[in-house]
């Protein structure tokens, strides 16, 4: 009897996995360094990571990352965008340099001249849910 009740959360994961594959829902896949690109020669690669790091770790509690890399703004817009995000107290852990990076990162990868990022429908529409 013990011996079964340890078998059935496996069996329920297989199952459940089972589950998604029939229905297409882990066939779609989100290439994070496509998502998060490093496109230009600003910033370096390193300091593209660090700034991914930031975003999903620091930016993704209220909303997702999916007005960040949606939204376009040129230099003065994210550092607007930044200063009235840190000012209100919703980032309160990123050390100005980090977000001084990460300023710059956006501004040279989301700024509206390159195409947003091919996002898959079920992310797009967490744009508006904050
Ligand atoms: C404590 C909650 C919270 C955290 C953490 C947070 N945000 Fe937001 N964010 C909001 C809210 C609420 C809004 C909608 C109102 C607004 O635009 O200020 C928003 C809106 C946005 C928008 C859309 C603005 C527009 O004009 O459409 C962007 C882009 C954004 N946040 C970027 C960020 C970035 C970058 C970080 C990390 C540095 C971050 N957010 C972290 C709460 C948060």
């Amino acid at each position: 009897m013990k011996r079964l009740q340890m078998l059935a959360p496996v069996l329920l994961g297989l199952a459940l996995g089972a589950g998604l594959t029939a229905t297409g829902a882990s066939a779609q896949q989100l290439d994070l360094d496509e998502v998060f690109r490093c496109s230009g020669e600003t910033v370096s690669h390193e300091n593209c990571l660090a700034a991914r790091q930031v975003l999903l770790n620091d930016c993704t509690t209220c909303h997702t990352f999916v007005p960040i890399v949606m939204q376009s703004f040129d230099e003065n817009g994210w550092r607007g965008l930044l200063t009235r995000h840190v000012e209100n107290g919703r980032v309160t852990q990123v050390p100005p340099e980090q977000i001084e990076n990460l300023r710059l990162y956006l501004a040279e990868n989301f700024n509206g001249e390159l195409p947003p990022p091919d996002l898959p429908p079920a992310l797009l529409e967490t744009w508006t849910s904050y």
